[in-house]
């Protein structure tokens, strides 16, 4: 599995938790102080240090040199204006099966309220757009929290 933000760790804590016990969680984030947090947050959970790898670095650097078609999941939740650039590498980086989750799809209500143009609004509108008219992904939006946006890649 692929995380893009390990934050604090939070969400890392759910996704491990989620997975098979042998499963590995690849976390990239440009903030290594918040990389140490992750770890730590991991390690008081009771999460074995082995599960999970963290890579320093931008997103859109990092991700083209992760391996095709390796990961059974790929969770976004940094860089809201990249958020297109994320499903791209995600599409490449997943298995037929997988699913990419984008957080912050509502973004606060700003999605759905036409009246917001932002960059990172817009962008975030632009994921959906691309993931309801692409026929390789079967979409799911959650208004969980501030919207979890989830495509799965189909098998074929
Ligand atoms: C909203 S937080 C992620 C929170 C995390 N999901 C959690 O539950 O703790 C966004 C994270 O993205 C990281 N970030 C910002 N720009 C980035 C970039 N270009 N590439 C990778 N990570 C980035 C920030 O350092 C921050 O840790």
């Amino acid at each position: 599995m692929v995380e893009v933000g390990s934050g604090c760790g939070v969400s890392g804590i759910w996704l491990l938790r989620g997975m098979r016990g042998d499963g590995v969680l690849t976390s990239v984030d440009v903030d290594q102080e918040n990389q140490r947090l992750a770890r730590q947050a991991y390690a008081e959970a009771g999460l074995p240090t082995g599960r999970a790898r963290m890579i320093p670095g931008r997103a859109l650097e990092v991700l083209p040199r992760l391996t095709d078609g390796a990961y059974d999941m790929v969770f976004c939740d940094a860089v809201k204006q990249e958020y297109p650039e994320y499903l791209t590498e995600a599409l490449r980086l997943l298995r037929p099966g997988g699913v990419v989750a984008f957080d912050n799809a509502l973004w606060h209500d700003r999605v759905a309220d036409p009246s917001r143009q932002d960059p990172d609004t817009a962008a975030i509108r632009e994921v959906g757009r691309a993931i309801r008219e692409d026929d390789r992904l079967v979409p799911l939006l959650l208004p969980v929290g501030d919207g979890l946006l989830c495509a799965l890649k189909r098998d074929r």
